[in-house]
């Protein structure tokens, strides 16, 4: 079979190294189309490719109109909302994810986030510690679960809230489970998000849950810039002073956010939580090892629209 590997964000050289040996001792052909600059050049280099592994990279309906060969597509990653589900379904395309394999970049990347904005952009101004503070874990899944560790180890009180825990999961987890969202912003002086973008979550995080939380609060976003009212974040930071977000995903109004807030906003420049050489070797071999293991033998256990 032919694997097209598609990154506008490539791979680290090692992971490509993995991803090629383990599909090519396995008998199939590698194709890479790194850093290509339009949708363009991926629906053309996809015309006879039976699997494609990608990254965030956009997998759409013209996409998959453009593979008529295509059988399986791997996010390499945790989040598949760039991927069209319903497309891949339609035509009978298995669509997985590699849960868990690049979290602990992601983890990491919001523990020094927070250390980050406690310190003021790590300029001369007086900062705060996070030790001591409260953080609130907005999803407690494989990166929530990861912060929530950290952040113990670092002296912080855990809280979380997740919709499809019970609380004893949460205590499980190692946090002291949440009421509410409601309670979780409130009393949280820092909030970290782990959720995906979903019909059901985007735009959920507005002036209201922003504007509730406590005096000198930050809001940590590695999720996914769509699960943010933009609108409503940037009415709550202009109306409170005190508060504070930080994102690994540029909100759209980031030139305003900055004009209003100075640095008490921050946006990468790049989404850059999984872009470790870890994260990309874990969550591109596995990737290739699900391909490897659907072609021989139909495993389907990380298949995301079943
Ligand atoms: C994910 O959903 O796994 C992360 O957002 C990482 O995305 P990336 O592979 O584009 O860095």
């Amino acid at each position: 079979m032919k694997v097209l590997v598609a990154t506008q964000k490539p791979f680290a050289a090692a992971a490509v190294r993995g991803i090629k040996d383990i599909l090519e001792a396995a008998g199939h052909s590698v194709e890479l189309l790194e850093k290509y600059e339009s949708q363009a050049d991926l629906i053309a280099a996809v015309a006879s490719t039976q699997a494609l592994i990608v990254r965030s990279d956009k997998v759409t309906a013209e996409v998959i109109a453009a593979a008529p060969a295509l059988k399986i597509v791997v996010r390499a990653g945790a989040g598949y909302d760039n991927v069209d589900l319903a497309a891949a379904s339609g035509r009978g395309i298995v669509v997985m994810n590699t849960p868990g394999q690049n979290s602990n970049a992601v983890a990491e990347l919001a523990i020094a986030m927070m250390i980050f904005m406690a310190r003021t952009q790590f300029t001369p101004a007086t900062g705060s510690e996070i030790s001591g503070k409260t953080i609130g874990i907005q999803a407690f899944g494989n990166v929530g679960r990861l912060v929530g560790a950290k952040a113990k180890a670092l002296g912080m009180k855990v809280k979380a809230i997740d919709p499809f825990l019970k609380p004893e999961q949460i205590v499980d987890g190692g946090a002291e489970p949440a009421e509410s969202l409601e309670e979780l912003y409130a009393t949280s002086d820092y909030v970290s998000i782990h959720i995906p973008a979903t019909p059901q979550t985007i735009g959920s995080i507005g002036y209201d849950l922003v504007s509730s939380m406590p005096k000198g609060a930050t809001l940590v976003n590695t999720a996914r810039k769509e699960v943010i009212d933009e609108e409503g974040l940037l009415k709550a930071l202009e109306e409170r002073p005190d508060l504070k977000y930080i994102t690994d995903v540029a909100p759209d109004n980031y030139a305003l956010l900055q004009e209003k807030c100075g640095l008490r906003v921050f946006a990468t420049p790049k989404k850059m939580g999984a872009q470790t050489a870890e994260a990309n070797v874990n969550a591109g071999l596995a990737a290739a090892r699900q391909i490897v293991d659907y072609f021989a033998t139909g495993n389907v256990r990380f298949q995301v629209n079943k």
